[in-house]
């Protein structure tokens, strides 16, 4: 065989065997320890009880980590999570009320499966740009919708096995991630996406909106966007360096609750808020009208010795029968030895939650006139310019001191000299 053949057939070889050698999903053993303690800060819903969390660890995926969507199903009992690093994880939790003071909690982990995520042509996904996977949901039909950020969109996966299939899209999908790719910052995407009750998808952006510190775009899409009807523009107001890493719609539809998360100061914090069911559907249509919701402050928990909070990004929610609801939540251990992969649990009377939203939850006006990054900018200046002029004031006041203070013995010197001369 001529050399140019042998390269070529070594070629077509690679191009047919490459996909085959897709790595495809693979079963991991996943090593749980449980948390015995979540301390939440006081004024926030009395009524959530932590019911348990574990630790996961898996030593032998390097692509177990970075955790950043959930997916809950069967009472929470079966989990599907995505990672930054574009890989699925599914696992089945087991709970027993042996895990936390009587409570119903996961004590530990089986069949888990780590995979990487397809395209839509059921390729890999090509670097990180295009494997920022943040969020998961399950939509009205039972199957996942991701949404990714850097290269912003959403995508569908078909259950159940959505780890061998390839990514669909449809007008809705199509509508949201253009909305997305248009107002989102690079790394500042929907970290959080939802789907209601009537199919509607929602997302929000990560970062605040250009010019603003506290308000944070959404959309709710309808499911066929084409048909004429419009695109709700919904604005969230998030103090405290807070921002939105996650969504997740209460059973039967009462209220959106909103996962967010904090770095700064040293401290990682988290906090549950929640959007009831009226306020994301009625007013702010179109963008139009400028209010912002407020959520109701739900939950407040910060990383401590009495407290396994991480960088928490996953949110699900499951109708665990007479009127309770589980609350499970996922870390981003950011794949850093210092962080780490915590899964909790939390249980509420849903009626009291819902209720606990009504009354709490806002609408606040629009951060008013001149932007407040500006005035922000303008008082930092202002500031500086302030504490210049008190340094050179107190830079004068010293130097003419000083130059009194020289004058001083010089006049002495020179009077001690004439009287020496006198004596002399
Ligand atoms: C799981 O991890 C803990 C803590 O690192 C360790 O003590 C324990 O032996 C591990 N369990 C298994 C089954 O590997
Ligand atoms: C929504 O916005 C579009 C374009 O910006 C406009 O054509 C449409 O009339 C608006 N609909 C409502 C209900 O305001
Ligand atoms: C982890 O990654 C997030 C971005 O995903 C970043 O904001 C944060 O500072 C990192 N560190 C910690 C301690 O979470
Ligand atoms: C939930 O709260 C409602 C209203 O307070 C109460 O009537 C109901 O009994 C509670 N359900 C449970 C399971 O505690």
């Amino acid at each position: 065989m001529v050399p140019w053949r042998r390269s070529s057939l070594a070629l077509v070889l690679i191009a047919v065997l490459l996909p085959l050698c897709l790595t495809r999903a693979k079963k991991v053993k996943v090593n749980s320890t449980r948390i015995a303690n979540c301390e939440l800060e006081p004024n926030s819903f009395v009524g959530l009880q932590f019911t348990g969390g574990l630790v996961l660890r898996c030593d032998e995926d390097d692509n177990f980590g970075g955790w950043s969507g959930l997916a809950t199903s069967s009472k929470g009992q079966h989990a599907v999570s995505v990672s930054d690093r574009g890989h699925w994880l599914e696992m089945t939790l087991e709970y027993s009320t042996e895990a936390n003071h009587g409570a119903m909690g996961p004590v530990s982990v089986s069949g888990a499966k780590v995979g990487p995520m397809r395209g839509l042509e059921g390729e890999k996904l090509d670097g990180k740009s295009w494997s920022d996977a943040e969020s998961v949901v399950y939509d009205n039909r039972g199957d996942l919708l991701v949404s990714f950020e850097r290269h912003h969109r959403v995508w569908r996966y078909q259950t159940p096995s959505f780890m061998d299939s390839k990514a669909s899209t449809d007008s809705q999908l199509e509508t949201m991630s253009t909305v997305l790719s248009e107002h989102c910052t690079y790394n500042g995407g929907a970290e959080g996406i939802e789907v209601l009750l009537d199919g509607s998808l929602v997302a929000f952006c990560e970062d605040a909106e250009r010019g603003t510190l506290e308000t944070f775009a959404g959309w709710v899409v309808p499911p066929s966007p084409a048909d004429g009807k419009a695109i709700k523009a919904v604005r969230l107001d998030l103090t405290d360096g807070f921002r939105p890493t996650d969504l997740s719609l209460l059973p039967g539809g009462a209220g959106l609750m909103v996962l967010l998360r904090m770095h700064g100061k040293g401290r990682t914090g988290m906090r549950l808020g929640l959007i009831p069911e009226g306020m994301l559907t009625n007013g702010n249509n179109n963008g139009t009208d400028q209010a912002r919701i407020k959520p109701a402050p739900v939950a407040e928990a910060w990383q401590s010795q009495d407290s396994p909070i991480d960088n928490m990004e996953g949110l699900s929610s499951d109708d665990v029968g007479g009127d309770v609801v589980r609350l499970s939540l996922i870390s981003d251990d950011n794949f850093s030895a210092s962080q780490r992969t915590v899964y909790l649990t939390f249980e509420a009377n849903l009626t009291e939650l819902t209720r606990f939203g009504v009354e709490k939850a806002k609408w606040v006006p629009a951060e008013g006139g001149a932007s407040e990054r500006t005035k922000a900018v303008v008082a930092g200046v202002a500031g500086g310019l302030a504490v210049a002029l008190v340094l050179a004031g107190v830079a004068m006041v010293f130097v003419a001191v000083r130059h009194h203070r020289r004058a001083r013995e010089a006049r002495y010197h020179h009077i001690c000299e004439l009287t020496r001369v006198d004596f002399e």
